[in-house]
């Protein structure tokens, strides 16, 4: 695909992740209680750039073409909200999927069945209606929500050996698992001390 085909072809893409943002931007302010405190430390957002959407169909055994990206590609337009615990998760996509006009596309729990190598987020795909001149299309955006230390594991794991060949991969991978494993404990042992916290600050 040519620059100008990238460019024109991810446009669409971007007002389906604007309209998304500003969505969970709203649910940032509407899900905050008293109680609950803040549920989203923070969101990102990106749309897969030009090589990398090539290199994904190369993969796919797909010519690297615009209309095969529309065809095979469902996280050209990506968010990750970062929430402070595993029920803020919950609440939030349960939230979005109550919002009637999008559509759900493929939803992966990764938290209640973390991935054998120990990685853990849930995934959801949604279909945002974008309106333009003649009429209204679906356009997937990829939406991942994890906690901090999920986020924290994922990053490492992702910049030491998502997808990387090195010779000590065997050894990284376990010791990643375990870290895995600490930090599911740590979240829980927070998690219980957050209420303690809340009830503390009430009184
Ligand atoms: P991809 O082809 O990588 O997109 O995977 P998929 O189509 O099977 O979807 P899945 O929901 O498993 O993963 C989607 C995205 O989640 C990936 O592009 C990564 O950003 C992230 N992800 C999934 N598995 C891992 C993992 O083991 N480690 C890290 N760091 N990120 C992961
Ligand atoms: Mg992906």
């Amino acid at each position: 695909m040519t620059n100008e085909e990238y460019h024109t072809f991810i446009q669409p893409y971007g007002d389906a992740s604007d309209v998304l943002m500003a969505r969970l931007n709203v649910l940032k302010h509407n899900l905050y209680s008293e109680t609950s405190g803040q549920p989203i430390h923070n969101i990102q957002n990106r749309i897969k750039k030009k090589e990398s959407m090539e290199e994904k169909l190369r993969k796919k055994k797909k010519e690297p073409t615009v209309m095969n990206a529309k065809d095979y590609l469902q996280d050209i337009a990506g968010i990750r909200v970062i929430c402070y615990f595993v029920e803020d998760i919950y609440n939030l996509a349960e939230a979005l999927k109550r919002q009637a006009d999008l559509i759900v596309i493929r939803e992966r729990d990764y938290i209640s069945a973390p991935k054998p190598n120990g990685y853990r987020s849930y995934h959801i795909i949604v279909g945002i209606p974008v309106y333009c001149l003649d009429g209204m299309e679906y356009f997937p955006v990829e939406i991942q929500l994890r906690t901090m230390s999920m986020d924290f594991w994922a990053s490492m794991e992702h910049r030491i050996l998502y997808k990387m060949e090195r010779d000590d991969r065997e050894k990284l991978a376990e010791e990643l698992k375990e870290y895995a494993e600490h930090l599911v404990k740590i979240e829980g042992k927070l998690e219980q001390y957050s209420v303690g916290h809340t009830i503390l600050m009430e009184t």
